[in-house]
């Protein structure tokens, strides 16, 4: 019997190869810059020692529950982020593109920062930027950034070829697709960033001055643990550093086979970011108990976590110490490793929702949403704006896009649509470590109650203050403007109609249904015929 041109323009959704491929996926998203150079500071700020008690309460009733709770939603209803809400109910899609649209922003300003890591690998040979912390600080500030503030666009030329290669990069193992390039990236990028990393840790221990950096670090505040502060502080940062609430893990999953063990790889995942964070942190107070020790004109006040502790405080270790221009290279490669790995999961977000809503192929989708993303990423973060901009971004996108998101999608999904039965018995239909009663509370009452507290915390203090004191213009745009434009758009986006998925109402029951997924690109160069001629037909199916 002769095959149906229908059949030839339908696809199977794309799948990782096992469930290793896509553990292995999972903990490059999570392990990425939020562990290296976010986890260290957070835990100093907040407490030292005794910060790692609310840290590890955090992980155990928000970050894996939420996790889990990510994976049920995306291996459950096997879509992005907005199909799977579109599947629960047609009045959740706008949640799902709300993740999207958070994604879409932290991409534009991730991506940078892998420039500036690459830049800095390269600088570590000839330690360009002096040897005391001043020095770094303003050439990292003033000869390498520009920095300004206000709305300017003049570019700065080493930034932008370099920000054009990361996107370049970035898309190419996004358009190898699923198993051929976010899979098999991480299999390569994971093993080496442990080895490198696991490297960097042990010589930074035999470092001069190494044990008291850890003692700074490790030794327990026990007072902070009356402070909320510092209890929201612990949740904030499981949140973005497990990569959970924006979609990432949500979409993964929807890409694994239906019988696979999602609840011990969540375990597996969740204890693999931490270990890492809790190592990085090893790592850097080491590092910084030396630095200080050096004679290098820095104190314990003086460093910060984020840009100011890889791009002023590194750089000021790197010309300190012996074999400096090796080390610089191998901590700046790990920055590389461990972004990348997590810039492809932000990314992919997008894509695949593109890809569903509108039915292309993954080539196509990469180049009409990835490439107008870079263009967005490329106008606003090399320019002498750029720092400013990717502070406020990164403020708003985590503090209230990340944060505010995953408070309404727990509670839609738990209180209006009482899912969170069908999702527990869902995760243990597929796994062997089975949850129960104490997931359900975590994710309908306890997240939720420190999210909303979280929530309220920060737009009221952002609303008291100006943000770092930025212009209330600039503010205005890439802040509040920003969190008005995602919450339009997502209500936009959510009225458009479904041209990739043909399966809306619940979840599909078998991956290779015909009226799932279509690819229409596929359809008009296989077989040239209309969309509506073929939703209806037979079921062959190209792989
Ligand atoms: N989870 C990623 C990070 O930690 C986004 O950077």
């Amino acid at each position: 019997m002769s095959t149906p041109a229908v059949t030839r323009g339908t696809r199977r959704r794309e799948s990782f190869s096992g469930r290793s491929v896509f553990v292995f996926a999972a903990i490059g998203s999570a392990v990425g810059l939020g562990n290296i150079w976010r986890f260290p500071f957070v835990a100093y700020d907040n407490g030292g020692g005794a910060f790692l008690i609310p840290y590890l309460v955090a992980l155990l009733t928000a970050g894996i529950p939420l996790l889990l709770f990510d994976y049920s939603i995306g291996h459950r209803f096997r879509g992005s982020a907005p199909l799977s809400f579109r599947r629960m109910n047609r009045f959740a899609e706008p949640i799902g593109w709300i993740q999207v649209l958070v994604s879409f922003v932290i991409a534009v300003y991730y991506a940078v920062i892998l420039a500036w890591a690459a830049s800095y690998a390269w600088f570590s040979l000839d330690e360009r930027w002096g040897s005391t912390y001043d020095e770094t600080a303003t050439f990292f500030t003033e000869d390498f950034l520009r920095a300004g503030s206000g709305f300017a666009l003049d570019f700065v030329p080493m930034i932008t070829v370099i920000l054009v290669v990361v996107w370049v990069v970035t898309l190419g193992i996004l358009i190898a697709g699923v198993q051929k390039g976010i899979g098999r990236t991480a299999l390569v990028f994971i093993p080496l960033l442990v080895v490198l990393f696991i490297a960097l840790v042990i010589r930074s221990l035999f470092l001069e001055g190494a044990m008291d950096g850890l003692n700074n670090f490790f030794t327990p505040d026990w007072g902070v643990l009356t402070d909320p502060g510092v209890w929201v502080a612990a949740y904030g940062q499981i949140f973005f550093s497990l990569s959970v609430g924006f979609g990432i893990m949500l979409t993964y999953s929807s890409y694994l086979k239906r019988k696979s063990n999602l609840t011990s790889s969540g375990l597996v995942v969740g204890f693999s970011n931490s270990a890492f964070e809790v190592l990085a942190g090893i790592g850097v107070f080491a590092t910084l108990g030396f630095l200080v020790s050096s004679g290098a004109g820095v104190g314990w006040e003086d460093v910060g976590g984020g840009p100011g502790l890889a791009f002023i405080a590194f750089p000021a270790l790197v010309s300190q110490m012996p074999g400096g221009p090796v080390w610089g290279v191998v901590f700046f490669l790990c920055l590389i490793l461990a972004g990348l790995t997590s810039m492809i999961s932000i990314v992919e977000v997008v894509i695949s929702s593109f890809q569903d809503k509108v039915g292309v192929s993954r080539l196509t989708a990469v180049l009409s949403v990835g490439g107008p993303m870079a263009a967005v990423s490329i106008l606003l973060m090399p320019t002498e704006t750029g720092l400013q901009n990717l502070d406020i971004m990164d403020k708003f996108a985590n503090s209230i896009g990340i944060v505010g998101i995953a408070l309404v999608a727990l509670i839609v999904v738990m209180y209006a649509m009482r899912l969170g039965p069908t999702l527990r018995d869902h995760l243990n239909s597929v796994s062997s470590f089975k949850v129960g009663p104490v997931w359900i509370v975590c994710m309908a009452v306890i997240t939720p109650l420190v999210l909303a507290y979280a929530l309220f915390g920060e737009i009221r203090s952002l609303i008291s203050e100006p943000y770092e004191g930025y212009d209330a213009a600039v503010l205005g745009v890439w802040g509040w403007g920003m969190i008005a434009a995602i919450l339009v758009l997502s209500v936009i986006l959510s009225l458009l109609p479904w041209r990739g998925a043909r399966h809306l109402d619940g979840p599909p029951e078998r991956d290779d249904d015909p009226s799932d997924f279509f690819y229409e690109d596929e359809l008009t160069r296989n077989s040239g015929e209309s969309s509506d001629a073929l939703s209806t037909t037979d079921t062959n199916q190209e792989g």
